[in-house]
């Protein structure tokens, strides 16, 4: 297949809502302008496994502008907006192979169907890409330079390659640059997973008890936000350290059993399997709701859920209700794939700006070094961290101070003490 997007006509819906995020984007906006005078990505082909959002879109165009050829997947059987897919189809000439609520055969049918363009470079956000490579499509491994992923968990993913010496070419954590999750996960997540909810169910926050499971950046975003507005959050966690970090930001923090029995709403954001199970689910409140806003659709046991229960119904768009024997209601959003995607449009544009400014100069950085690196999970350079902050600061006309030469000095040097 040349590009499988639901429906071209779309397409127009679609520009404009590209155009939209991009007066969000001013750093990638910038780095578009600089790749296309400078056309560092001149003949690279990119298959590229992302969210197929308005902020993708920019990235997307972004990559073409420097010269690079892309293909793009979903990385999530539930996220793509159909007319952002239509738009960079009819309008930008990516080729794109998306359609929202796609099932899993034609999600993975739709990866094999990126990689057919024989990448240069591997662009993935959870590295079900990488997977496919690495396991079916092995021969294409020679002509890959490197790779980029985007989220906690496909970094998780590719450590366990690296340590399992499988890892077969260079991938930069591009999740772990501090413009990356210090705002995309903390204040985008924040944002989008609450957004997701309420958009879904309409509910009031305001008085119930919001359970977020998982204390990393996604979640703390989301309790922070939670809690703002009006809700009672409860964090469960494994972690002790950030545990106690939950505790000194102001939440109760439980075990999920316990937890089970006092939460109105659920979130789960721990990139791990099973964190609600049956037992939990038998001991909720009779109309509790549950969400993941996690990578993946493992996070709620709904196979379990499904057996425990007599009946099921779609009540509103993205919530099922599932009764239960014995007559209790569970309602769990967006069949339990990330809500902030299947329920709201993800993150905003103004942070997915610096995620995927991180993308791109991440992209020229592995072109530029071909061959030159380890078949390693690299951190994103600093130089280009920093770089990017400094542009989000400008670009929000935001100054700041300069240390003095006698500062600079003064914190060079181990001679200077007590005054
Ligand atoms: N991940 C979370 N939000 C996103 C967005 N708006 N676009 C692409 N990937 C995302």
């Amino acid at each position: 297949m040349t590009i499988d997007v639901k429906d071209l006509t779309l397409n127009v819906a679609g520009r404009a809502k590209i155009e939209w995020a991009d007066r969000n984007m001013p750093v990638l906006a910038a780095i578009r302008k600089r790749f296309a005078a400078e056309k560092p990505l001149k003949d690279t082909r990119i298959s590229a496994c992302l969210h197929v959002t308005s902020e993708t879109a920019n990235l997307v165009r972004t990559l073409m502008e420097g010269g690079a050829e892309v293909a793009l997947c979903a990385s999530n059987p539930l996220s793509t907006q159909d007319d952002v897919a239509a738009s960079l189809v009819s309008d930008f000439g990516a080729s794109v192979f998306a359609v929202k609520g796609e099932d899993k055969d034609l999600y993975y049918e739709h990866i094999r169907a990126a990689l057919e363009i024989k990448p240069h470079i591997t662009m993935d956000d959870g590295a079900d890409l990488v997977s496919e490579l690495h396991t079916r499509r092995k021969d294409l491994i020679p002509g890959v330079i490197g790779g980029t992923e985007e989220t906690t968990t496909g970094v998780t993913r590719l450590r366990s390659l690296e340590t399992n010496r499988v890892l077969a070419y260079p991938i930069i954590a591009v999740n772990d640059a501090n413009t990356k999750h210090l705002f995309d996960n903390r204040y985008g997540t924040g944002q989008s997973t609450i957004d997701g909810i309420l958009r879904c169910t309409n509910i009031l926050l305001a008085g119930l008890s919001f359970v977020v499971c998982g204390y990393g950046w996604c979640g703390r975003g989301v309790a922070m936000r939670a809690k703002g507005l009006g809700a009672n959050v409860i964090v469960t966690e494994v972690d002790p350290l950030r545990a106690l970090e939950a505790v000194m930001d102001g939440y109760r923090v439980m075990p999920i059993a316990e937890a089970a029995v006092l939460g109105d709403v659920f979130v789960t954001l721990t990139g791990d399997v099973n964190v609600i199970s049956t037992e939990h689910f038998q001991a909720m409140k009779d109309g509790a709701i549950v969400a993941n806003s996690g990578h993946f659709n493992v996070e709620l046991n709904l196979t379990g859920l499904e057996k425990m229960s007599t009946s099921k119904r779609k009540l509103r768009d993205m919530v099922v209700e599932y009764t239960l024997d014995g007559g209790k209601k569970i309602c769990v959003l967006g069949d339990g794939r990330l809500i902030n995607l299947a329920a709201g449009e993800g993150h905003p544009a103004v942070v997915m700006d610096m995620s995927f400014a991180n993308q791109s100069l991440c992209v020229e950085f592995l072109v530029k070094n071909a061959g030159k690196l380890d078949k390693k999970v690299y951190p994103v350079p600093s130089d280009i961290d920093e770089r990017i902050a400094k542009l989000k600061l400008d670009a929000m006309g935001i100054r700041i101070d300069t240390l003095t030469e006698e500062q600079r000095k003064y914190l060079s040097s181990w001679e200077l003490g007590t005054a």
